[in-house]
């Protein structure tokens, strides 16, 4: 646990490997992989819903990916965002208020559609939802508040990646529907950032194209 410690605190102050070393002697998280920073950030792609398979997280694991979506950068320190997790039958049971809303708009969708609605948050063994909080302030822009909701999705899915899993942040469309955010919890003046799903890659993903660093640079002055 020492050396996964000090990966962890990235070889500058012992601090923050100490720090993650209590962390872990008090949750006992299982690691399975540990890639370097540099690798993670390097090499991590998102893997679709339906090929991340279990066995989940241990809930040390998603303590730790929820400790780490935690700190974001957050101006003004509003917390601007929280955290809903979905697991086992719970993912079914949200699954239920997503096929109602469905099935309410599309009265003639065939059963099999209906089981695919209803097993949306079910295709990978753990999601982290991110709801964000932001709302006007004296202030802080509400823009940087919701710009601090996608660093938190963000490290849910670096969080994951880092402890050996893989993830992909989704909003399909119920993460846009009024009757399934209400059936969830999500109140009127909240958003979802995302359904983050989290599981075990059933392959090595093959990357995509990525920009041409050209395309989107520009040296101011040069
Ligand atoms: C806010 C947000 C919502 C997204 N929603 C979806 C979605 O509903 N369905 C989807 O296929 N990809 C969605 N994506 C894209 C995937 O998360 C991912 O970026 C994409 O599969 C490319 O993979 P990569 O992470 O390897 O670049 C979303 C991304 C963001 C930032």
């Amino acid at each position: 646990m020492l050396a996964v410690a000090a990966r962890y605190g990235m070889g500058c102050s012992p601090r923050p490997a100490r720090r993650l070393e209590a962390f872990s002697a008090r949750h006992h998280p299982k690691v399975h992989t540990m890639p370097d920073a540099l690798d993670l950030l390097t090499t991590r792609r998102s893997v679709k819903p339906l090929d991340l398979g279990g066995p989940p997280p241990s809930g040390a694991e998603i303590d730790m990916i929820l400790t780490i979506a935690a700190r974001v950068p957050d101006h003004g320190k509003l917390v601007p965002w929280r955290f809903l997790v979905f697991q086992g039958d719970a993912r079914l049971k949200a699954g239920e208020a997503i096929a109602r809303a469905f099935g309410a708009d599309h009265p003639g969708a065939n059963p099999e559609h209906l089981e695919l609605e209803r097993t949306r948050l079910a295709r990978a063994p753990l999601v982290i939802a991110v709801v964000s909080r932001a709302a006007p302030h004296v202030k802080i822009p509400e823009w940087e508040q919701v710009l601090s909701a996608g660093a938190a999705a963000m490290n849910v899915v670096l969080a994951a990646h880092a402890l050996g899993y893989a993830a992909n942040w989704m909003t399909e469309w119920y993460a846009y529907d009024r009757r399934v955010l209400a059936a969830l919890g999500v109140k009127a003046s909240e958003r979802v950032a995302g359904f983050v799903h989290i599981g075990r890659p059933a392959q090595a993903a093959v990357d995509r194209a990525r920009p041409v660093l050209a395309d989107v640079v520009t040296r101011f002055g040069a």
